[in-house]
């Protein structure tokens, strides 16, 4: 495809008529809504009208109990709610319980012989494996007696896995979950510095990893990343004592970083001595960390979001039950990674609590063609499938008529991790739903440890590009900049931010109690001294506007923004309109420095394959549609078309790395992107061959796209 290097710098436009602040946040059009099918209905989780009431305020906290008693207890909480020390909150607390043994012992009566993991090898010429609660069982007991009498773990301490999504994943989590071991899972697509640096910090001594995995049809070294993380580590004053180093194929090394003698270990031969063991499940109190998430960001430290035992499991369940409306029927796929939250949540800890099949796929989703997901689909009929809008647009890119191919039928799609543009919603449910099935847009975040926003599958309408109302028990509120709520259907952007506590909030950074005050709970606290929570209300960091209809629209994260002229425009605004336009695939927009302006848009766009489209005429198209559906004020500076995006290995387009060279900035750590190659092809494109110095750059630009 040409990749031209065509600019178009529109002249300075002066608009006749002065918007307002609330003309601009509303020109996002509202979409019409979409009803649950009533197939979907009649046999959905959650039918009951009256849940709203029921998890009402007049009910809380013990709404929640409803979600608790979705366990099994050894000992039943005395307390809902403990506000003693807030934001400090405790849930269920007095309560004893362990995870393993909610996910996998206790679905034994009922369902041993029933698959709880599928696992689909990248290579399609692999068969899937299925593996039954039984099988489960066996060899989280086995590997929880080999991390226990071999690598002395014990309850309480921290251990750091870093691996692909292979069976052994979820199998580790589980059996550090049946001791009280916390585990800090790392994205495997993650570097070794990155995962080196987690675990310093999270005091872990022991590292599991995996030797190799398969990425777009090659076998990827992965143990060389324990190398490098180990040393790493050691930078930061932690020894790592213990890998134990799972092989892809038992028995085949699949990695030349060579086993360092008296450290590294391959788990499937010390598994030899630990065969038939079993080990009871240690009752752990409701309020014990259960594990540590980092979300990274490229200044200052990662932060180690840590999750309780209790509330958390109790809260996952609960919305995979009534929102994912899973039942243990179910053949159930997120295509999310486990080394993620939504992997935690709804991949492992949820979905396995409601004894669920949980499908989990080791490759990436257009591997081979993009019809691979739907072939996965078709073949193990999975009915209800959970992805990203990233994942979407990409398979939609590559194959928009893929979905028909294959006899797939969904009854439930989620999507999750960013705004959807309602064009690749209406993709989403017409090719790959085929009308049939329901959508959830579930807005939350790493910290919250579950859903915070999404419609109820079989009551609430959907509407594309807009989450929806809070779920039961979480009650969203938008707050200005001066702490006043923003009412419904005020047309205005502001801070979506949650009034009330719930289970599955996390409980606070790892080593870090004030970091997690101050990012969390400062901006909006109306009293430090007050233990009522209703003084609490916490700052998720993201833009929403919230519609008369009680629907939130999510417009990204605070640091997103771009103040054009004063006004605010969501970036995903300016997207979601380029996406109308048939020939773009992807866009994205960064702020550029403007003498007058303060900052514009520069519009990145890649086009969908076989256009043939010029230059110049895409960025007359892309300026006039802005134009048309935003208006003259989010003009862009600049259309760039681009061959890709550069992307996360989770495949998040990386905003901040095209802000930087918009900018002439440092473009910073573009290690742990996915196709970093395209970074300086991009960067030649827009400013040319020859390097030029680069600038500072202002506050708000550096911090664009990055977490706060
Ligand atoms: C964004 C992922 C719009 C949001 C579970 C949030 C979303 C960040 C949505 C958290 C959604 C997540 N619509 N934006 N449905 N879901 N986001 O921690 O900006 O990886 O703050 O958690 O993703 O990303 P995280």
């Amino acid at each position: 495809m040409a990749t031209p290097r065509q600019k178009l710098n529109t002249k300075e436009h002066k608009s006749k008529q002065k918007l307002t602040e609330a003309q601009i946040a509303v020109h996002w059009k509202e979409e019409g809504v979409f009803y649950p099918p009533k197939k979907f209905i009649e046999q959905a989780n959650l039918t009951d009208p009256k849940v709203m009431e029921r998890f009402s305020e007049k009910n809380f906290p013990k709404c929640f109990e409803e979600y608790a008693e979705m366990l099994s207890w050894y000992q039943r909480w005395k307390t809902v709610l403990d506000t003693s020390d807030p934001p400090f909150w405790k849930w269920f607390v007095g309560g004893k319980l362990n995870v393993c043994h909610n996910c996998v012992d206790r679905q034994l009566a009922k369902y041993k012989n029933k698959a709880a993991l599928i696992c689909v090898p990248e290579p399609e010429d692999e068969a899937p494996v299925a593996i039954t609660y039984q099988e489960l069982y066996s060899r989280v007991n086995e590997l929880a007696a080999l991390l226990r009498d071999f690598a002395g773990l014990k309850t309480g301490d921290r251990v750091t896995i870093h691996m692909p999504m292979i069976a052994e994943l979820p199998i580790t989590m589980l059996a550090c979950a049946r001791l009280g071991v916390v585990h800090s899972v790392v994205f495997g697509g993650f570097s070794g510095e990155a995962c080196g640096l987690r675990a310093a910090d999270s005091g872990s001594r022991v590292l599991v990893y995996a030797d190799s995995y398969y990425r777009s049809g090659k076998l990827a070294d992965h143990k060389a990343a324990a190398d490098l993380a180990i040393e790493a580590a050691k930078r930061e004053g932690q020894t790592i004592d213990k890998v134990l180093v799972w092989q892809r194929h038992p028995g085949k090394y699949g990695s030349a970083s060579p086993m360092v003698k008296g450290r590294d270990y391959f788990i499937n031969e010390v598994l030899k001595d630990f065969r038939g063991k079993r080990v009871e499940p240690v009752p752990m109190d409701a309020e014990a960390p259960l594990f540590l998430m980092y979300t990274s960001g490229t200044t200052g430290k990662p932060k180690g979001c840590q999750h309780r035992t209790g509330g958390y499991l109790a809260y996952v369940t609960g919305t995979s039950k009534y929102i994912q409306d899973i039942h243990p029927e179910d053949v159930y796929w997120c295509m999310a990674d486990i080394g993620w939250i939504t992997g935690h949540s709804y991949i492992v800890y949820g979905p396995l609590a409601l004894a669920a099949t949980s499908i989990i796929y080791e490759g990436i989703p257009i591997y081979p063609d993009a019809g691979r997901p739907w072939r996965i689909a078709e073949r193990l009929n999975v009915n209800i499938f959970h992805t990203s809008p990233t994942a979407i647009r990409m398979l939609r890119k590559a194959g928009p008529d893929e979905p028909k191919k294959y006899n797939c039928h969904f009854k439930h799609m989620t999507t999750v991790g960013e705004p959807i543009e309602p064009e690749v919603w209406k993709w989403y449910y017409n090719a790959v739903g085929k009308g049939e099935a329901v959508i959830v847009d579930t807005w939350w975040q790493t910290e919250n440890g579950g859903f915070l926003c999404s419609t109820k599958p079989a009551i609430d309408a959907m509407k594309p590009g807009s989450a929806g109302p809070g779920v039961p028990g979480i009650y969203p509120i938008i707050y200005d900049e001066n702490k006043q709520e923003m009412p419904a259907g005020s047309q205005k952007a502001g801070n979506i931010c949650i009034r009330n506590p719930w289970p599955g909030i996390f409980q606070t950074i790892w080593g870090d109690r004030d970091r997690f005050v101050r990012t969390y709970y400062q901006k909006y606290c109306k009293s430090p001294k007050s233990k009522d929570w209703r003084d609490w209300p916490y700052f998720a960091g993201d833009g929403a506007l919230l519609a008369k209809d009680g629907y939130f629209r999510i417009l990204g994260r605070v640091d997103d923004v771009i103040n054009v002229a004063g006004h605010r425009l969501g970036t995903k605004e300016l997207e979601s309109a380029c996406l109308t336009i048939p020939e773009v695939a992807e866009a994205a927009v960064v702020p550029v420095v403007d003498e007058i302006k303060g900052r514009v848009p520069e519009i990145y766009i890649s086009l969908k394959p076989g256009v043939t489209t010029s230059a110049k005429e895409m960025t007359e198209k892309v300026t006039h549609t802005i134009e048309t559906m935003i208006g003259k004020i989010a003009r862009p500076k600049t259309v760039q078309i681009v061959p890709d995006m550069p992307k996360t290995r989770s495949g998040k387009i990386m905003r901040r790395v095209l802000a930087a060279i918009s900018n002439r900035m440092d473009t910073g750590d573009i290690t742990t992107l996915a196709n970093s190659d395209i970074v300086e092809q991009i960067r030649e494109l827009v400013q040319g061959r020859a390097v030029l110095p680069l600038q500072e750059g202002p506050e708000d630009i550096k911090r664009f796209g990055q977490e706060p």
